[in-house]
């Protein structure tokens, strides 16, 4: 498994329609592998493959709480209930987050990573990530719900628990090795068996710094974000203090108050 470059705003292949998936190969599955390991290292909810630069319809999603993300393959919505404004972010507009009006339940079908047919009813927060992708797979951003321009704001601005971080994370990794020994005659898991390996990923493998100036740019001139406290954040600027700390430190505003969310989860 590898993290990918997350394509940010006003990145084209963003506008571009993915192309359904005709068979569910082991190229498939590497991509929604990567594409795991890419969104749970940004702390996101969900991804779809075009921000990682795969033009298929590719999808995960990382609910809080679950204990794995699930692979979305050709994902359709055959029936929504309902309707309610929420708050929500992008790991292609990192930084901001904007109010939008989703369904509050859809009936929804796709292959999983094997292939399977699958079919839920989701509702809430699950049924908000399943239109936001499949939004992704044909081309439309969250920005294109806003109300309004000036709905889209710096994160943080709204209440809102599920952040994505913006900084560097230290994540430990648990290596269970008790099924390893041969001549292990104790029955009991010890700790010794457990090894445990630090590992760090960067806000730097996640995005590009020239990526990320250019979409502050192209925001403020498409008018969007309109009480920007940083008018100019200039280009090539630190926006991680890297230490590993759940609360960023940055001297970017946009990037303050990205709080890291349940941790725990991604052990
Ligand atoms: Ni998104």
């Amino acid at each position: 498994m590898a993290i990918r470059r997350i394509r940010v705003f006003p990145d084209p292949i963003l506008r571009k329609k993915c192309r359904v998936v005709r068979r569910v190969d082991d190229r498939v599955r590497v991509l929604a592998a990567d594409m795991i390991e890419t969104l749970d290292g940004a702390g996101g909810i969900g991804l779809a493959a075009n921000q990682v630069g795969a033009l298929q319809r590719v999808v995960t999603i990382h609910l809080p709480g679950d204990e794995s993300a699930i692979v979305l393959v050709n994902p359709e919505v055959r029936e929504t209930e309902g309707e309610r404004e929420i708050i929500e972010g992008c790991l292609s507009f990192p930084g901001y987050e904007g109010l939008v009006k989703r369904s509050v339940s859809v009936k929804a079908r796709w292959l999983d990573e094997n292939g399977s047919k699958m079919k839920v009813t989701a509702e809430e927060l699950f049924a908000q990530a399943i239109e936001h992708e499949i939004d992704h797979l044909n081309g439309i951003l969250f920005v294109d719900h806003l109300l309004a321009h000036e709905k889209l704001v710096a994160a943080g601005t709204l209440e809102r628990e599920d952040e994505p971080h913006m900084h560097d994370v230290e994540l430990e990794v648990h290596a269970d090795h008790s099924d390893d020994a041969i001549d292990d005659e104790r029955n009991e898991p010890d700790e010794s068996d457990v090894e445990i390996v630090q590992s760090t990923i960067k806000f730097s493998d996640l995005y590009s710094d020239s990526s990320i100036s250019q979409m502050h740019y192209d925001l403020r001139s498409a008018g969007y974000v309109i009480d920007d406290p940083d008018p100019d954040p200039g280009p090539g600027r630190q926006r991680h203090n890297g230490d590993g700390q759940n609360r960023v430190e940055s001297d970017d505003p946009h990037l303050n108050g990205g709080v890291l969310l349940d941790p725990e989860r991604r052990n």
